[in-house]
Parts: structure tokens; C-alpha cells; sequence
């Protein structure tokens, strides 16, 4: 008989396919889940009494009898505010807020992974905005004296990459090719509501055309993991390879230096939680040692790219209402995707590409709520959702 566990919550925003996910894959476990919709409840803190309302349901007990929350909150300051709201209220969360807090800036992520010795782009930090308002009301303008730093402490005068220091989907980053375009890119930053403090530069780093995700998770009494298979993502137009942009994803074999820096990564990050799971980002600094010539790599690349785009048709249809039909349609173009030729080739020639160059490997981010329910898991062969679930139960 399956055993059954209502003491793990699911907290969300929006249920979308990796929250639907994980409500199917916690069905196949035998698990009974218990949902907390973050964005429909108001919670009450009066006198030594707490309860959690929406409009037309009492939250209250659920939370109550929750004793770990999966916090999939989408917003990084959402889960921020959820997680640390359940860890007052003696819940215990995967991932804990104290990694979300660090995971929530670069700055953070990359000063813990710099600390610990670990791989990281060179990165200047400025918690200074482009635009400044004077107390007597007169605009001014730091645009000249930060791209001047910038280019002072990377030593560079081109290939400097700007980001937010929080933010997502490539959004907001921009790479200058001379000091003209450096400050132009710093001029259209602003603190916003998303990153209110603060931009970093980073050495471009040329990965050629692709950077990597990896899964690293620990339940509690077991050491981490890493698996073994990384979410390769590729693409020839853009310096920025995720997937938000439409680039396509390959399998890729890590050498084992890759995962044992990747394990010291999550270590290092989840600061001696017992049950966490991250999707590390990280590039390969390939600079001239490319296997194949550019000409050669388009032509395989473009071949690949057209395979890849009935999945990007799926997926973009997204389920109605029938989410397992839709999943297993999913799941049928990925499979006839990764049998085609041209898949294989880009993949041999990512494989090739990184065990030639395994000790360049540099980590850039660490994603604590990471997408998996498509790319990550149709490719690389781990349902996140696994490791969250079984990382929740062994905390129970
Ligand atoms: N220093 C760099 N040099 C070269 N390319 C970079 C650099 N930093 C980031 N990139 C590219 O830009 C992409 C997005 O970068 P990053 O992961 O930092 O941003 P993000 O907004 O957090 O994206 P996501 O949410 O998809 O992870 C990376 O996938 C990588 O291809
Ligand atoms: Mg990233």
C-alpha cells in the first residue's frame, strides 16, 4: 500500500508544468501533497493565533500540519518572503530561505563559490545607479566613472558582459564591445522592483556556443549528488545561450572533475543545510580550442536546430486542459529529437568540446528554483522533482 505523507506541502504562484509535474510525479510516488497557492492567501498574525485565508479557502490547518514546504514560489522575492515566513512558522523548507537569500543575487552566489575556491568569471559589483538624483532635484549621471571602473578592474576593454545582479532569463544583460557601447548598456540600467541593488561586470567568456546547467541535490543523511548528464544549451545568435531566448538543448556527459566541483558548488551554497537541490549554471572557457571550424559547426548546428523546433511548437502550445496528454506528446517529439543524426552530432561534438577542455570550467549562477519539467528532464534523464520530493521526505 503507498504510504502516505500530507506533511509536505507544495507552495506556488501559478500552477505550470513543473508544479503539475511534481504533483504527478508525488501521485506516482505514492505521496499525497498538500497545495499552498502564495498568491491567492492573505496570512493573520494576531495575538499568539495565525491563520491563512484566500477568498474562498482556509489555508490555516494545512500549514498547520505541513512539516516541510516544497517552496516553488516563481518570484525570487516571493519565495524569499514565503520561505522565510514558513521557517517562523517552525516549517522546514526545500530550498531553505537562507539559499534563497544567496541565490537571489549573483553578487552572493559568486562571492560564496569565490570563497570556497571555486571557478567563477572575473566580476566587478557597483552598488551605484547610472542615474542619480541630486537633493536639489538636478539629474546626474555616473554612466562615465562605472565603465570606467568596470574596465579599470576586469583589465578589459572590450568583451565586458553587464547584468543585474538578480535577475532571470538573460533579461537585462548586455555585452559591450568597446567603451561607447559599454556605457550605452550601463545607461539603460535601472534598480527596479526585480533588482533593486546594483549591476556586475563580468570578463566575457567565450564557451564558444554553449553553457551548461547542472543538477546538484542531497537528501538528508546522504551525500550530494550530481548527475551526471548536463542540460547543454546551445545557440549561434546570441552571446546568451539559455533557453528562455529559443536555444536548443543537448545532453552533455560531465568528466568527473566537473562533478566534483559542481558537488563542492552546492555545498558550499546550501551552507550546511541537510536537503537541498540546485541547477548550477556554468561555461566552459574554450577561447581558441574549438574541435571543428565555425563553417562546419553552423552547418551541423543549423541541422540540429531544425530538429529541435517541433518541441519548441509543443511547448509552446502548452497543455489546456489535459496535461498528461500533452506530456507524453512532449515526450514522444523529444525522443524522435534525440534519435535524430543531427542531434548526435552536436552532441558528440559538446561531449568532445568539454572532455577537452575540463579543467576551464567556470560556474557563472546557481538557480534554486530551476524549470525542469521539459529541457532538463527530457534531455538530461533527472526529474528534478525527485530529488525535491525525497529531499523534503528525508526531513520529515
Ligand atoms: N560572463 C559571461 N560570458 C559569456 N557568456 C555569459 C556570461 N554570463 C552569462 N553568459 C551567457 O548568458 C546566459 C544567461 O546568463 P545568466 O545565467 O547569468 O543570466 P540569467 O538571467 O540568470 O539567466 P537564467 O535565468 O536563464 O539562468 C548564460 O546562459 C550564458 O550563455
Ligand atoms: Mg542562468
Amino acid at each position: 500500500m503507498a504510504v502516505t505523507y500530507v506533511s509536505i506541502a507544495l507552495l506556488y504562484e501559478r500552477s505550470e508544468t513543473d508544479e503539475m509535474g511534481i504533483k504527478l510525479t508525488a501521485e506516482k510516488l505514492g505521496l499525497d501533497l498538500a497545495f499552498i497557492p502564495f498568491r491567492k492567501i492573505g496570512f493573520c498574525i494576531a495575538n499568539q493565533a495565525f491563520s491563512a485565508k484566500s477568498k474562498g479557502n482556509d489555508f490555516t490547518k494545512i500549514i498547520e500540519d505541513s512539516v516541510v514546504v516544497l517552496n516553488r514560489a516563481q518570484s525570487k522575492n516571493r519565495r524569499l518572503q514565503a520561505g522565510y515566513l514558513l521557517e517562523v512558522l517552525g516549517k522546514k523548507t526545500v530550498n531553505s530561505s537562507s539559499i534563497e537569500f544567496i541565490c537571489y543575487s549573483k553578487l552572493r552566489t559568486l562571492l560564496n563559490l569565490w570563497k570556497a575556491d571555486l571557478p567563477i568569471p572575473k566580476t566587478v559589483f557597483i552598488p551605484c545607479d547610472a542615474k542619480d538624483t541630486l537633493k536639489n532635484g538636478k539629474l546626474f549621471s555616473n554612466e562615465k566613472d562605472i565603465a570606467d571602473l568596470f574596465q579599470q578592474m576586469l583589465f578589459l576593454e572590450d568583451g565586458i558582459v553587464i547584468k543585474p545582479d538578480s535577475a532571470t532569463h538573460g533579461k537585462g544583460m548586455l555585452l559591450s564591445n568597446n567603451r561607447e557601447e559599454l556605457i550605452a548598456h550601463i545607461q539603460k540600467t535601472a534598480p527596479s522592483i526585480i533588482n533593486p541593488v546594483g549591476i556586475v561586470a563580468q570578463e566575457f567568456i567565450d564557451k564558444w556556443f554553449f553553457d551548461l546547467r547542472i543538477i546538484v541535490y542531497k537528501e538528508k543523511g546522504k551525500p550530494p549528488v550530481c548527475h551526471p548528464t548536463a542540460l547543454a544549451r546551445g545557440g549561434l545568435n546570441d552571446f546568451r545561450t539559455n533557453t528562455y531566448l529559443g536555444n536548443a538543448v543537448f545532453a552533455a556527459k560531465l568528466p568527473s572533475n566537473i562533478i566534483d566541483l559542481s558537488i563542492k558548488s552546492g555545498e558550499t551554497l546550501a551552507k550546511g543545510e541537510q536537503a537541498w537541490v540546485f541547477a548550477l549554471d556554468a561555461m566552459i572557457k574554450i577561447n581558441k580550442n574549438k574541435i571543428i571550424d565555425e563553417k562546419q559547426l553552423k552547418i551541423e548546428f543549423n541541422k540540429a536546430q531544425t530538429a529541435f523546433s517541433p518541441i519548441k511548437k509543443i511547448k509552446s502550445e502548452k497543455y489546456k486542459k489535459d496535461f498528461s496528454s500533452w506530456n507524453n506528446k512532449l515526450e514522444e517529439s523529444f525522443s524522435t529529437y534525440k534519435l535524430s543524426k543531427s542531434y548526435q552530432k552536436v552532441k558528440k561534438i559538446i561531449d568532445d568540446t568539454i572532455e577537452k577542455n575540463k579543467t576551464k570550467i567556470i560556474f557563472h549562477e546557481a538557480n534554486s528554483c530551476p524549470e525542469f519539467w521539459e529541457y532538463t528532464r527530457l534531455i538530461t534523464g533527472i526529474n528534478v522533482a525527485i530529488p525535491l520530493i525525497k529531499g523534503a521526505c528525508s526531513l520529515l
